[in-house]
């Protein structure tokens, strides 16, 4: 795949593909900067190089309408503060004013349209939509990775209409540790998943238990996995039809010789309120959960085991919460695990999603080796999906 570095873009006009889909709250306030300070290397690049930078992305799913609540001006607001440079907000992503806009922009100047998907064409992926967003360029870079594992017409579309269209540094970057580091890990290699459902998982457990020499799981998909070796798990959230499934990856992992690790103990309670985030009376037990308990956090003795794993290993893969980590009673399992990590001296990754969230909130997102920006693009790429935006790509 080539990249920014090896092509000459300067004084040329690129269309970059970023992924600035970021929270804002109430007041339009960009909550969490992380995918904004991800694309700046590949901005800084080319502003360097002396391209005409003209960035797009979307923002969450406003389906085709224009809808203040998802204009990307905050964004653009945020992105002049950081370069410490202008940049120029264009109030749609296509028509004559972009491309006169596009036209007038000086080597080294950076303009941000407005979110893609106020057409709703972008997601349909119209070739003829696709044509009239490269009609503002002259190059193609992509450097969404979050957006990454969409066929859409500004990530797959586009490329059939402007050349060179080549990867940003954040791609690389993600490829080389989501890549290159869980594919060729140095060894022992660990990998930790959690979260709600095995369902949202099975592919990727899958690919990774024929790379990990040990796997973690927690959250509450480990209760399937624990109803599935007979233990009683209480009220806790399971998916019965999913029980083959955890037995089938259990079989796997016998046969792989990768060792399984699934909590020995678990924070239990009666109650959970999730609107206003309390819990009730709680309680420690071991294999089996009570009738009426449900289990919402790993326990003191698998908090201490799976660390001793991580502190062992070379690599580490992490995705997804060991309990619910949202609720400060039902944290302790997912913040001690970041701690874990965060000690060790592995190459460690954090694969997107709710667990890039938690090692920011465990205060320890300074003290691993990469994060992901990619939520869905993260766990697909990890699957050994192609991604059709990479694929895209000029190889
Ligand atoms: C993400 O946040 O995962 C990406 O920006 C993709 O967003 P989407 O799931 O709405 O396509």
């Amino acid at each position: 795949m080539k990249t920014i570095h090896d092509v000459n873009l300067s004084g040329k006009r690129v269309f970059v593909r970023v992924d600035f889909n970021v929270p804002l709250d109430e007041h339009q306030q960009v909550v969490d900067d992380t995918r904004i300070v991800a694309a700046l290397p590949t901005i800084q690049a080319l502003i360097q190089q002396g391209a005409k930078v003209i960035l797009a992305s979307h923002l969450g799913r406003p389906k085709g309408e224009k809808n203040a609540k998802y204009s990307l001006a905050p964004v653009a607001k945020m992105l002049a503060e950081k370069l410490r440079q202008p940049v120029l907000f264009l109030e749609d992503c296509i028509g004559t004013e972009v491309a006169k806009a596009a036209q007038n922009l000086q080597n080294g100047a950076v303009m941000l349209l407005e979110n893609l998907r106020f057409h709703k064409e972008e997601t349909d992926n119209d070739p003829t939509f696709a044509q009239a967003l490269a009609e503002c360029a002259d190059a193609y870079v992509n450097d969404a990775f979050g957006t990454a594992h969409r066929a859409h017409a500004s990530t797959e579309g586009i490329t059939k209409f402007l050349f060179p269209c080549v990867a940003g540094n954040l791609i690389a970057h993600e490829l080389q540790f989501l890549g290159g580091k869980v594919t060729n890990p140095e060894r022992p290699f660990t990998v930790i998943l959690g979260g709600a459902k095995v369902s949202d998982k099975i592919s990727v457990i899958d690919a990774l238990l024929e790379k990990a020499d040990h796997m973690i799981i927690g959250g509450a998909m480990a209760y399937t996995f624990l109803l599935a070796e007979g233990h009683m798990v209480g009220n806790s959230l399971v998916e019965p039809d999913k029980i083959e499934v955890a037995r089938a990856a259990i079989e796997k992992a016998k046969t792989r010789g990768v060792e399984l690790l699934l909590p020995v103990d678990s924070v239990v309670t009666d109650h959970i309120d999730f609107e206003h985030h309390t819990v009730g009376k709680l309680q420690t037990v071991g294999l089996d959960i009570p009738e009426g308990q449900t289990g919402i956090d790993i326990g003191p003795q698998s908090i201490a085991r799976f660390a001793k794993v991580i502190a062992d290993s070379k690599t580490i893969l992490w995705n997804g919460p060991l309990g619910i980590f949202e609720i400060k009673e039902s944290a302790q399992g997912t913040f001690a695990i970041a701690e874990a990590i965060a000690k060790s001296d592995a190459v460690s990754i954090i694969g997107g999603g709710d667990s890039v969230t938690a090692i920011k909130q465990s205060g320890h997102s300074q003290d691993v080796t990469f994060i992901s920006t990619g939520g869905g693009a993260s766990l697909e790429f990890l699957e050994g999906k192609i991604l059709p935006g990479i694929a895209a790509l000029d190889q």
